[in-house]
């Protein structure tokens, strides 16, 4: 059982405060609604960079000294940001080549956030610079829990097309293939006449006059996401320079920016921290909370990880902005903690008058304290409170899905076989039906070891090299079962089709091949065996030695198998909705020995686990009371569990075990 932050026992509770957009009068009544709220960390100085540092090299630490003073007489400890994603005025102004140039080669200019190009060298050393100054002035501050650098690395813009970016680009390819010849073959430049003869010829891929070559785009954004990767590790080292032992960590927005491979960040974090906002427009968007937990749990690979932000109620940036309903706040945040959330954190603690985010909701609304946004964010914080033994047990999962940022890049190209596929979509069909199922999941790198699982899931999981293939392999060989979707083993690293054709690498494991991709009309809908529908896509099955499961009755795939069985490997040739899915996954669960829970309809349990005891988190959904089969203590009552909830209700039981399963 592992703490994130050494000494702290309880919950996190608070969220991002910027108090430098109100007078100093105020703060004294921020820090006494935080104790009313049991807010005990905030996040402070993350756009603070021009208030900081208001001339180049002329620091203003007045205003940050008084503050943490002022935290620290009250108790709540902080999570001090690098304020790096938001450069001030002067520093665009004395370099100009620094700032942002999109695909298009539109030049972004100052007034707004995230618009430094992650390769200008005057970039990196300004932003180390003010970083370090920090870690100076505060690294020893007894209030200090947290370093916080930078902002959401890869938003609002990720790719820059720069001078500068170019140059670094060259430079990584150089290191990547080492000779000119090794790139042009990786690149596959013999198509349309690419070949490059000298290295100054190589550039970003930049918008052309048609589809620029698929392998630079993809190595582009692994560039990218390195590139933003080493911003971070440069401000991280002369962080820990000056301030050891104080973990430092940077807020991810798992499954929402695709840009940053969070394999490749969680190991350079001490603690991995996630941003998550509802999606408004899907009236089950708790599922998709749910996913992005699980992805930040997975991501952070068994060490403790913290929600960093997520809403009191509506953001200000989607198309229409609906406000959570009463008890979603509670719902929402316990569902992070029972995917294993150690800290509950809020963007941001109080509405903002100003600025394009003062639509946001906060802790601390544009109404006041006489508001149901300011109950729901007091009462969350007494029941927190209550938590402390939950603190760093952890949650287990029995089933896998494969996710790769890397082919997912490669898969969003352009010129694919149908607009309509798309690998997040697959992927949310999928956990969606796990979910209604009651498995708890984890994500998994296909390169990774599975061992563990009992199912690993791939839904359309387009590039998948060499090496994945034989970890899928030896997970099969090894008795585990298997499920992949179509669409997928279709190319290797380089965006380039396996040799022997889509799939190739798994042909023995799946005990087929696929003659051809017979992707359908927009709104075309084919019937398979067994009375289920689909549409977007069908495929040309060649058995070898797979049994069919499902055949396509009509369609350009007529008489073809669509749904397979080899062994403890399946595979699905058409896009299933979320409750046919079970017609391949209810076999594979009884081949795994997974069991799916019987709880109501839209009732999520949870379940964490330390040497002592396992803890029940369980949330209703529904808008009408339910049936709960759990005994043990509710640990937010601190009575017997009751057999029912409440419509919209949580319970954290205590000692229940099994009782639901
Ligand atoms: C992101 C940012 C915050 C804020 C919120 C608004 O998560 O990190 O600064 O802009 O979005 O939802």
């Amino acid at each position: 059982m592992s703490k994130w932050l050494p000494g702290v026992t309880s919950i996190s509770y608070g969220g991002d405060y910027n108090p430098e957009q109100w007078p100093e009068e105020t703060w004294a009544e921020d820090i006494e609604l935080m104790r009313q709220a049991g807010v005990n960390l905030v996040s402070i100085g993350i756009f603070s960079w021009a208030m900081l540092e208001p001339r180049p090299g002329q620091y203003d630490f007045g205003w940050m000294d008084r503050l943490f003073a002022l935290l620290h007489g009250a108790g709540i400890r902080v999570s001090l940001g690098t304020p790096t994603a938001s450069p001030p005025a002067w520093f665009f102004h004395q370099h100009p080549e620094a700032r942002v140039v999109t695909r298009d080669g539109t030049v972004l200019g100052f007034g707004s956030r995230g618009m430094a190009s992650p390769s200008s060298p005057a970039y990196r050393e300004a932003s180390v610079s003010i970083a370090r100054a920090l870690a100076r002035r505060y690294g020893n501050h007894p209030a200090l829990a947290l370093w916080h650098v930078h902002n959401e690395y890869g938003a609002p813009v990720s790719e820059c097309y720069s001078d500068d970016s170019v140059r670094a680009f060259r430079r990584w390819l150089q290191e990547r293939y080492g000779s000119l010849d090794a790139l042009n073959r990786a690149w596959g430049t013999a198509f349309w006449g690419q070949r490059y003869g000298e290295w100054e010829q190589v550039s970003a891929p930049a918008a052309s006059a048609s589809v620029v070559n698929p392998a630079q785009r993809l190595d582009f954004a692994r560039f990218t996401s390195d590139a933003l990767l080493q911003c971070f590790i440069a401000e991280r080292d002369a962080i820990r320079a000056e301030c050891p032992g104080v973990p430092i960590t940077t807020n991810f927005m798992a499954g929402s920016c695709p840009a940053v491979d969070l394999w490749k960040w969680a190991g350079e974090v001490d603690v991995v921290a996630n941003d998550h906002y509802l999606d408004a427009a899907d009236p089950c968007n708790h599922v998709g909370l749910a996913l992005s937990a699980d992805l930040t749990r997975s991501i952070a690979g068994g060490r403790p990880w913290i929600l960093m932000e997520h809403s009191t109620s509506a953001v200000n940036w989607q198309p229409r902005n609906v406000a959570k309903r009463p008890g979603e706040l509670a719902r929402n945040a316990l569902t992070h903690l029972g995917r294993g959330a150690d800290a509950v954190m809020f963007f941001q603690w109080r509405a903002s008058r100003a600025g394009a985010e003062k639509f946001h909701s906060a802790m601390l609304p544009h109404a006041g304290t006489r508001s149901r946004v300011w109950r729901e964010v007091r009462d969350l914080g007494e029941n927190l409170a209550r938590l402390d033994e939950v603190v760093g047990s952890e949650v287990r999962a029995e089933v896998a899905i494969l996710w790769d940022w890397e082919s997912f890049w490669a898969q969003d190209l352009e010129w694919r076989p149908s607009v309509d596929v798309s690998h997040r979509e697959r992927i949310n069909a999928f956990y969606d039906r796990l979910w209604r199922d009651g498995i708890t999941v984890d994500f998994a790198h296909p390169e990774s070891d599975l061992t563990a699982y009992k199912l690993v899931v791939a839904p359309a999981s387009y590039l998948l090299t060499k090496r994945a293939a034989s970890n899928i392999r030896r997970y099969v060989e090894g008795g585990g079962t298997f499920v992949m979707s179509y669409f997928s083993a279709i190319v290797d690293e380089h965006d380039a089709v396996h040799p022997g054709g889509y799939g190739a690498p798994l042909r023995d494991v799946l005990g087929l091949t696929v003659e051809e991709l017979l992707p359908l009309r927009a709104g075309e809908q084919v019937r398979l065996s067994g009375g289920v529908t689909s549409d977007v896509w069908s495929e040309d099955i060649a058995l070898e030695g797979a049994e069919v499961l499902a055949t396509f009755e009509d369609g350009p795939a007529a008489g073809k198998p669509a749904i397979t069985r080899h062994g403890s490997a399946y595979y699905v040739a058409a896009r299933l909705g979320v409750e046919d899915l079970t017609s391949v996954l209810r076999p594979a669960y009884d081949d795994a020995g997974i069991v799916p829970s019987a709880t109501p309809e839209g009732v999520e349990v949870m379940m964490r686990r330390s040497a002592d005891n396992d803890y029940l988190i369980v949330v209703n959904h529904t808008d009408r009371p339910v049936d709960l089969p759990v005994t043990g203590t509710d640990l937010l009552t601190a009575s017997t569990s009751g057999s029912k909830l409440e419509a919209g209700g949580v319970r954290v039981c205590s000692g229940s075990g099994q009782a639901m399963r």
